[in-house]
């Protein structure tokens, strides 16, 4: 479905130029599950810009269903890290903004809006404007903004890092439970190793700035996932402390730097 070939991104700051990523080779099969993991500032975030077609590679292709992306990337949808609500639209106007450009009915689009209004848990706040919820309200206005618009690939980019271990257990069940109802790809980028192992199919540990692929590792739980329960499996335990030992070094570097 995606195929990130040997990907490089670099960027100019102060008249130099400098490489956020390199050589980030990853394919993700149609239906599946990736969890992306990383130091901050590795290009977690240039990633998905590319996938999403909103930046282009320094070297390297990102290809789509096997075109190449050029442009933006109309096949997926996107929840940035930085919420891109628009401040004059309402919850309901916000979430409907995808609707309203395919020339949905207002009836149908009420509809539809709701339902997704009332899955993040925003009922009784559909006509709030976004300066008047708190972060992680905002969070859950954009990802029913994505996900009333169905796209068949999800990028999300750390979408519950501001809600409470409650609200995201919760909000985790229902996106494990959409990607199971309807066989969409998703990449989820968290900076919550917990989060990573509980949601992926596979993980991706990336290396620090410039982001290179550390490791993959798979999570193969039988059964149905349960966010609410895995964390105490013997196979999430197994996981966790592999990539945690690859995660370790880069944060261990990232530490003594910042020190
Ligand atoms: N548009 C841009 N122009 C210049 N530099 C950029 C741009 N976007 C990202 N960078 C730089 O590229 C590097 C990677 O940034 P990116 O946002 O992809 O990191 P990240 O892994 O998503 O970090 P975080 O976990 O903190 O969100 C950083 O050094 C950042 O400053
Ligand atoms: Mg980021």
């Amino acid at each position: 479905m995606i195929q990130f070939n040997h990907i490089s991104k670099s960027f100019e700051r102060n008249g130099k130029r400098f490489l956020a990523t390199k050589d980030v080779n990853l394919h993700i099969a149609e239906g599946e599950f990736l969890t992306v993991i990383g130091p901050s500032g590795c290009g977690k975030s240039t990633v998905l810009n590319m996938c999403a077609g909103l930046m282009k590679p320094s070297s390297g292709e990102v290809l789509y269903r096997g075109q190449l992306v050029t442009g933006v990337n109309t096949k997926v949808g996107y929840m940035t890290q930085k919420d891109n609500l628009l401040p004059w639209r309402t919850v309901k106007g916000n979430v409907e903004i995808g609707l309203e450009i395919r020339g949905m009915s207002a009836r149908e689009r009420e509809e539809q809006s709701s339902a997704y209004i009332e899955l993040v848990g925003l009922k009784g706040f559909e006509n709030h404007y976004p300066q008047e919820l708190s972060g992680g309200m905002r969070k859950r206005a954009s990802l029913a903004k994505m996900l009333v618009y169905n796209p068949e690939t999800l990028l999300l980019d750390e979408p519950f890092g501001a809600l409470d271990a409650q609200l995201r257990l919760i909000l985790q069940d229902k996106l494990l439970q959409i990607w199971r109802d309807t066989g969409k790809t998703i990449i989820f980028v968290t900076h919550d190793l917990d989060e990573a192992v509980s949601l992926g199919q596979r993980v991706a540990v990336f290396s620090k700035r410039p982001g290179t692929i550390k490791s993959v590792k798979e999570v193969n739980l039988s059964g149905k996932r349960d966010v609410f329960n895995i964390r105490f499996t013997d196979e999430f335990r197994r996981v966790h402390a592999s990539l945690w030992e690859a995660l370790k070094e880069e944060f261990m570097e990232e530490e003594e730097r910042v020190v």
